[in-house]
């Protein structure tokens, strides 16, 4: 990041966090040169760029100051309804059709799932690939696939050590992605017919992959804050012969809610009770803002109830394809899943990512992707209030680079999602979430790709479009 773009981070920081107020004075070129030991030169470059975010305006002859609407918040919305018992699950068509019009790379990508490739530390990676590659031995490109590369998994395990959860290595295997251990962990507990827990709104992956098992979907309310809700599990759980729950416990997709950590325990015990196992969805985990990652319930388990997924591609390597899953007391029927089915991720993308987590500066990476899309979080959300009208309600997770609008009842975001794209923006509607296409006036939005004038025009665009209904 260029020294520009850094002040220009610290001064938005401290506009959303209130230091420097609506309608107030930004520092002089002369004092922020001087205060930020920086050239004039990159103060004013700072400043055009804040500009063009629409956090700060000029005023002739009287310098920069705090535009009126940078610091307005929209409010964040309630928890959704209570749904039916359970549904039959057929989304696939309708998140396929969104999907596919994601494509275009001319499209201003807020229904992306992935943030910017920019943000990764590809070339990096690459070396590592060339290395390890070349210097495998030729036994390990064989010996390596079934149990996963033995370096990357001392690595994943390490990382849980050091967050506080012990894990037997046995525990692990790897997999393509976390999408795969999510399958084969469904696939290892359920039979077709069957009650899962989810969330409501869910990943629409999650609703796809129930579709294509044959199982039903039970879902259960997540709050926007909170994650979900306890009340009706529990009620869920005491009625439904419900046969796993799979939840995002932190960082929930699209909310970004997190369960706070004493509901992590009643939600182990309520599992622990009724025997139900947790299929843990974490793959945001490392997006933290704050100092400290969320803890999973993972953390918890005593009785290998947990299945607790994770994966690089958020995280590091978007299309390696590496994830894992800590499986607990069903390590070895996934396992023999992945044996029948794939039989292991690319070998050397695995002793990549292996030689770049004990040589690459993964940390000092993560901290600054956790900047950037806080940056870019804070960017969207400005821009929103700008925008958007009042009566629209919006997330603010504390990680990730995903936003959840509310937009007022009339909206119908299927076809806000066409009118949209119509004019070069992508949006994820509500609809792509939800067993029984709920949330019909609501809609995701990805702010994990730097934030320009371009987004900024999209964000005018949409607030226009949704002033149409
Ligand atoms: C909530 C959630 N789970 C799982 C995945 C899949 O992860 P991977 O790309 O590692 O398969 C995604 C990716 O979008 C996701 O958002």
């Amino acid at each position: 990041m260029k020294r520009y773009e850094q002040l220009a981070d610290e001064i938005a920081l401290m506009i959303r966090t209130g230091v420097l107020k609506a309608g107030e004075k930004v520092p002089s070129v002369r004092t922020a040169s001087r205060t930020f030991v920086v050239s004039p030169s990159t103060v004013f470059q700072a400043y055009y760029l804040l500009e063009d975010r629409g956090l700060i305006q000029a005023r002739p002859r009287s310098g920069y100051f705090v535009r009126e609407l940078a610091t307005r918040a929209l409010s964040e919305p309630a928890i959704g309804p209570r749904q039916a018992d359970s549904t039959e699950v057929d989304v696939s068509e309708l998140v396929f059709s969104v999907l596919g019009s994601l494509k275009d790379p001319n499209t201003v990508p807020f229904g992306s799932a992935f943030p910017s490739p920019d943000l990764y530390p590809l070339q990096r990676l690459a070396r590592s690939m060339a290395r390890t590659v070349r210097d495998m031995p030729p036994q390990a490109v064989i010996a390596d696939m079934t149990a996963g590369n033995p370096d990357l998994r001392r690595q994943i395990a390490l990382r849980y050590m050091i967050s506080g959860v012990h894990l037997a290595m046995d525990e692990l295997v790897i997999t393509n992605g976390a999408l795969e251990a999510l399958n084969l962990c469904l696939q290892s507990v359920t039979q077709p017919g069957d009650l899962v827990a989810i969330e409501s709104p869910a990943f629409y992956a999650t609703l796809q992959v129930l579709e294509r098992l044959k199982l039903k979907a039970v879902e259960i309310p997540v709050h926007p804050r909170e994650g979900v809700d306890l009340n009706t599990l529990a009620d869920r759980l005491q009625r439904l012969p419900i046969k796993a729950c799979w939840f995002m416990s932190s960082l929930q997709n699209p909310l970004g809610a997190s369960l706070p950590a004493a509901a992590k325990e009643a939600l182990y015990g309520l599992l622990r009770q009724h025997q139900v196992p947790l299929i843990e969805d974490d793959v945001y985990s490392e997006l933290h803002y704050g100092p400290q990652p969320q803890q999973p319930v993972k953390r918890l388990d005593r009785d290998g109830l947990v299945m607790h997924c994770g994966s690089f591609s958020k995280s590091l390597a978007p299309g390696y394809r590496v994830g894992w899953v800590a499986a607990g007391q069903f390590a070895q029927t996934i396992s023999r899943l992945k044996l029948m089915t794939t039989i292991s991720p690319s070998v050397p993308a695995q002793a990549a990512i292996a030689d770049y987590l004990q040589h690459g500066g993964y940390d000092r990476h993560l901290r600054k992707l956790r900047h950037n899309l806080e940056m870019q979080q804070s960017a969207m959300l400005a821009s929103a209030a700008r925008h958007f009208p009042e009566a629209t309600r919006v997330t603010r997770p504390d990680g990730g680079y995903f936003l959840w609008f509310e937009f007022p009842r009339q909206v119908d975001s299927l076809q806000l999602f066409q009118l949209a794209l119509a004019q070069g923006i992508s949006i994820a509607p509500g609809p792509i979430f939800s067993a029984t296409r709920g949330f019909a006036h609501c809609a995701r939005l990805n702010h994990g790709h730097p934030w320009d004038k371009r987004s900024e025009d999209a964000m005018a665009m949409l607030g226009r479009i949704v002033d149409s209904f």
